[in-house]
């Protein structure tokens, strides 16, 4: 059973998740209206990840006793400057992200919860390949070093072949 405290920020979290995943899906349909492909294809992919790990916490907190709360949405961006400032932003985003899974954790220690403290290493293990990659993508746009032209069109092709998640699966 999770205490009442416990089940707010888990709840917190939700919301959390349930924003990133808008936040992707808008820069994915903002890609494929540019024209890029692969990063749509790539940005579809993680805001349906992000779903995934909006889904996991809502069960976790249904089957420990309390009640999820399905959050209301915010509208994202329908716009974004450049590929690099997409990515800018995803890693701004992912970072905040972390900040929150490692205060959750905290509070769990705090409150002596721990199993939700080993619920919750999942997302610590996520927030460290989700960041790695995000700083990956992100360096190799930087050497493109343009918005247009062929770098942006093989990044575009290679992209496809990235993902942050060897511990999805379970
Ligand atoms: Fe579920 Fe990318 O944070």
């Amino acid at each position: 059973m999770i205490s009442r405290k416990i089940e707010e920020k888990l709840n917190a979290q939700v919301a959390r998740e349930a924003a990133s995943s808008q936040l992707y899906l808008a820069m994915a349909s903002w890609a494929e209206v540019e024209g890029f492909e692969g990063v749509s294809e790539f940005l579809y992919r993680q805001s349906d990840e992000e779903r995934e790990h909006m889904l996991k916490l809502i069960k976790f907190v249904n089957e420990r006793g309390g009640s999820a709360i399905v959050p209301s949405l915010e509208q994202p961006p329908a716009k974004f400057t450049s590929m690099r400032s997409v990515f800018e932003d995803l890693l701004e985003h992912e970072r905040g992200i972390t900040n929150a899974i490692n205060e959750l954790v905290h509070i769990t220690l705090e409150e002596k919860d721990y199993t939700t403290h080993r619920f919750l290493q999942w997302y610590v293990e996520e927030q460290l390949e989700e960041e790695a990659l995000a700083q990956t993508i992100l360096d190799k746009l930087k050497l493109i070093g343009e918005e247009k032209g062929g770098g942006l069109y093989m990044f575009d092709r290679d992209i496809t072949s990235m993902s942050a998640n060897p511990a999805t699966d379970e």
